[in-house]
Protein backbone atom coordinates (compact mmCIF):
# COMPACT_ATOMS: atom_id res chain seq x y z
CA UNK A 1 0.00 0.00 0.00
CA UNK A 2 2.61 3.02 0.51
CA UNK A 3 3.38 1.81 -3.21
CA UNK A 4 -0.54 2.33 -4.04
CA UNK A 5 0.09 5.81 -1.85
CA UNK A 6 2.86 7.12 -3.48
CA UNK A 7 1.95 6.56 -6.64
CA UNK A 8 -1.10 8.75 -6.65
CA UNK A 9 1.22 11.27 -5.52
CA UNK A 10 2.76 11.39 -7.79
CA UNK A 11 -0.08 11.39 -10.53
CA UNK A 12 -1.67 13.76 -8.65
CA UNK A 13 2.03 15.98 -8.84
CA UNK A 14 1.95 15.37 -12.45
CA UNK A 15 -1.83 16.57 -12.84
CA UNK A 16 -2.71 13.37 -14.57
CA UNK A 17 -6.43 12.77 -14.57
CA UNK A 18 -7.05 9.17 -12.77
CA UNK A 19 -9.83 7.34 -10.75
CA UNK A 20 -9.53 5.23 -8.12
CA UNK A 21 -11.25 1.49 -7.38
CA UNK A 22 -10.57 -0.21 -3.88
CA UNK A 23 -11.36 -3.69 -2.82
CA UNK A 24 -12.86 -4.34 0.39
CA UNK A 25 -9.42 -6.40 1.27
CA UNK A 26 -7.35 -3.78 -0.21
CA UNK A 27 -9.20 -1.02 2.63
CA UNK A 28 -8.23 -3.82 4.98
CA UNK A 29 -4.71 -3.63 4.11
CA UNK A 30 -4.26 -0.14 3.69
CA UNK A 31 -5.70 1.09 7.12
CA UNK A 32 -3.32 -2.11 8.33
CA UNK A 33 0.40 -0.83 6.25
CA UNK A 34 -0.13 3.19 6.25
CA UNK A 35 -1.89 3.53 9.62
CA UNK A 36 -4.42 5.93 8.10
CA UNK A 37 -8.13 5.34 6.45
CA UNK A 38 -8.85 3.90 3.21
CA UNK A 39 -11.39 6.97 3.02
CA UNK A 40 -8.46 9.20 2.72
CA UNK A 41 -8.26 8.37 -0.75
CA UNK A 42 -10.95 10.76 -1.48
CA UNK A 43 -8.63 13.66 -0.95
CA UNK A 44 -6.60 11.84 -4.11
CA UNK A 45 -9.34 11.12 -6.48
CA UNK A 46 -12.84 12.99 -7.71
CA UNK A 47 -13.81 9.62 -8.33
CA UNK A 48 -13.14 6.41 -5.53
CA UNK A 49 -15.20 3.46 -6.53
CA UNK A 50 -15.84 0.53 -4.21
CA UNK A 51 -15.49 -3.09 -5.57
CA UNK A 52 -19.46 -3.79 -5.10
CA UNK A 53 -20.14 -1.24 -8.12
CA UNK A 54 -19.92 -3.02 -10.54
CA UNK A 55 -22.25 -0.83 -12.72
CA UNK A 56 -19.75 1.72 -12.54
CA UNK A 57 -18.33 3.61 -15.81
CA UNK A 58 -14.88 1.49 -15.70
CA UNK A 59 -17.19 -2.01 -16.04
CA UNK A 60 -17.62 -0.92 -19.43
CA UNK A 61 -16.00 -0.85 -22.69
CA UNK A 62 -17.08 2.60 -23.70
CA UNK A 63 -15.24 4.54 -20.97
CA UNK A 64 -12.91 6.75 -22.40
CA UNK A 65 -9.84 5.10 -20.19
CA UNK A 66 -6.44 5.18 -21.00
CA UNK A 67 -5.11 2.57 -19.22
CA UNK A 68 -5.26 0.68 -15.68
CA UNK A 69 -2.60 -0.04 -13.43
CA UNK A 70 -3.47 -2.33 -10.47
CA UNK A 71 -1.18 -1.59 -7.33
CA UNK A 72 -0.76 -3.58 -5.14
CA UNK A 73 -1.96 -6.70 -7.33
CA UNK A 74 -2.68 -9.57 -5.08
CA UNK A 75 -2.32 -13.21 -5.94
CA UNK A 76 -6.38 -13.78 -5.67
CA UNK A 77 -7.14 -10.74 -7.81
CA UNK A 78 -4.10 -12.01 -10.28
CA UNK A 79 -5.79 -15.34 -10.33
CA UNK A 80 -9.54 -13.01 -11.34
CA UNK A 81 -7.97 -11.73 -14.02
CA UNK A 82 -6.11 -15.11 -15.69
CA UNK A 83 -9.18 -16.77 -15.43
CA UNK A 84 -11.66 -13.33 -16.49
CA UNK A 85 -14.22 -13.97 -13.97
CA UNK A 86 -14.64 -10.45 -13.26
CA UNK A 87 -16.68 -10.81 -10.21
CA UNK A 88 -16.14 -6.72 -8.87
CA UNK A 89 -15.67 -3.99 -10.41
CA UNK A 90 -11.33 -4.07 -9.87
CA UNK A 91 -11.49 -7.35 -11.99
CA UNK A 92 -14.14 -6.22 -14.30
CA UNK A 93 -11.97 -3.21 -15.17
CA UNK A 94 -9.06 -5.36 -16.12
CA UNK A 95 -10.70 -7.38 -18.05
CA UNK A 96 -12.30 -4.57 -20.30
CA UNK A 97 -8.69 -3.38 -20.47
CA UNK A 98 -7.72 -6.64 -21.77
CA UNK A 99 -10.44 -6.96 -24.19
CA UNK A 100 -9.72 -3.23 -25.79
CA UNK A 101 -6.19 -3.79 -25.73
CA UNK A 102 -5.90 -0.97 -23.67
CA UNK A 103 -2.57 -0.99 -21.32
CA UNK A 104 -3.01 -3.10 -18.10
CA UNK A 105 0.07 -3.05 -15.18
CA UNK A 106 -0.09 -5.05 -12.72
CA UNK A 107 1.97 -4.74 -9.83
CA UNK A 108 2.19 -7.86 -7.88
CA UNK A 109 3.71 -8.32 -4.37
CA UNK A 110 4.01 -11.91 -3.30
CA UNK A 111 7.00 -14.38 -2.02
CA UNK A 112 7.42 -17.12 -2.83
CA UNK A 113 5.57 -17.84 -6.04
CA UNK A 114 4.13 -21.04 -6.33
CA UNK A 115 3.10 -22.56 -9.68
CA UNK A 116 -0.34 -20.97 -10.03
CA UNK A 117 0.78 -17.28 -9.36
CA UNK A 118 3.35 -17.96 -11.69
CA UNK A 119 0.77 -19.75 -14.39
CA UNK A 120 -1.26 -17.09 -13.72
CA UNK A 121 1.57 -14.54 -14.57
CA UNK A 122 2.20 -15.74 -17.58
CA UNK A 123 -2.18 -15.77 -18.99
CA UNK A 124 -2.10 -12.63 -18.08
CA UNK A 125 1.11 -11.21 -20.20
CA UNK A 126 -0.12 -13.22 -22.46
CA UNK A 127 -3.77 -12.04 -22.82
CA UNK A 128 -1.66 -8.22 -23.21
CA UNK A 129 -1.03 -7.26 -19.16
CA UNK A 130 2.53 -6.49 -17.70
CA UNK A 131 3.81 -7.64 -14.82
CA UNK A 132 5.86 -4.93 -13.06
CA UNK A 133 6.39 -6.73 -9.94
CA UNK A 134 6.98 -4.71 -6.78
CA UNK A 135 10.57 -5.34 -6.94
CA UNK A 136 12.63 -1.84 -5.87
CA UNK A 137 15.99 -1.28 -7.16
CA UNK A 138 19.34 -0.73 -5.29
CA UNK A 139 21.38 0.66 -7.76
CA UNK A 140 20.49 4.41 -7.18
CA UNK A 141 21.43 3.79 -3.29
CA UNK A 142 18.27 5.10 -1.87
CA UNK A 143 18.94 6.44 1.76
CA UNK A 144 15.32 6.00 2.66
CA UNK A 145 12.18 4.05 2.54
CA UNK A 146 10.78 7.13 0.83
CA UNK A 147 13.14 6.92 -2.04
CA UNK A 148 13.13 3.41 -2.56
CA UNK A 149 9.34 3.18 -3.29
CA UNK A 150 9.81 6.38 -5.00
CA UNK A 151 12.19 4.93 -7.20
CA UNK A 152 9.76 2.29 -8.06
CA UNK A 153 6.59 4.47 -8.68
CA UNK A 154 8.25 7.14 -11.03
CA UNK A 155 9.62 3.53 -12.93
CA UNK A 156 6.11 2.75 -13.76
CA UNK A 157 5.30 6.44 -14.47
CA UNK A 158 7.74 6.11 -17.00
CA UNK A 159 6.64 2.82 -18.28
CA UNK A 160 3.32 4.30 -19.00
CA UNK A 161 4.73 7.73 -20.56
CA UNK A 162 3.18 10.49 -18.68
CA UNK A 163 6.87 11.99 -17.49
CA UNK A 164 10.62 11.24 -17.65
CA UNK A 165 11.76 12.08 -14.93
CA UNK A 166 15.57 12.14 -15.75
CA UNK A 167 16.63 11.35 -11.79
CA UNK A 168 15.76 8.00 -12.53
CA UNK A 169 17.53 7.52 -15.52
CA UNK A 170 20.81 5.37 -14.57
CA UNK A 171 24.10 6.80 -15.48
CA UNK A 172 26.23 4.40 -15.85
CA UNK A 173 29.23 3.27 -12.62
CA UNK A 174 31.05 6.35 -11.51
CA UNK A 175 34.45 5.12 -12.29
CA UNK A 176 35.82 7.08 -8.68
CA UNK A 177 33.51 4.71 -6.85
CA UNK A 178 32.46 0.74 -5.95
C1 LIG B 1 -1.85 -7.19 5.94
C2 LIG B 1 -2.06 -8.04 4.69
C3 LIG B 1 -1.09 -8.05 3.72
C4 LIG B 1 -1.27 -8.82 2.56
N1 LIG B 1 -0.29 -8.81 1.61
C5 LIG B 1 -0.48 -9.51 0.47
C6 LIG B 1 0.50 -9.46 -0.56
O1 LIG B 1 1.52 -8.80 -0.43
N2 LIG B 1 0.26 -10.16 -1.69
C7 LIG B 1 -0.87 -10.90 -1.88
O2 LIG B 1 -1.03 -11.50 -2.95
N3 LIG B 1 -1.81 -10.97 -0.92
C8 LIG B 1 -1.64 -10.29 0.25
N4 LIG B 1 -2.59 -10.35 1.23
C9 LIG B 1 -3.75 -11.20 1.01
C10 LIG B 1 -4.80 -10.50 0.20
O3 LIG B 1 -5.22 -9.33 0.86
C11 LIG B 1 -5.97 -11.45 0.01
O4 LIG B 1 -5.57 -12.50 -0.84
C12 LIG B 1 -7.20 -10.79 -0.52
O5 LIG B 1 -8.25 -11.72 -0.61
C13 LIG B 1 -6.96 -10.16 -1.87
O6 LIG B 1 -8.10 -9.42 -2.26
P1 LIG B 1 -8.00 -8.28 -3.37
O7 LIG B 1 -7.39 -8.92 -4.56
O8 LIG B 1 -9.41 -7.85 -3.55
O9 LIG B 1 -7.13 -7.21 -2.79
C14 LIG B 1 -2.44 -9.59 2.39
C15 LIG B 1 -3.43 -9.57 3.38
C16 LIG B 1 -3.22 -8.81 4.52
C17 LIG B 1 -4.32 -8.82 5.58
Amino acid sequence: MPYAFYFLKELQNLKVPFEVIITEAGKLVWKHELETDWQILKNFTSQLYEEHEISAPPASGSAPYKGMVIIPCSMGTLSAIASGSARNLLQRAADVMLKERKPLILVIRETPLNLIHLQNMLTCTQAGAVIFPAMPAFYHQPNSLEALILHFVKRIIQFLGFNEDTSIFWQGLKPNKN
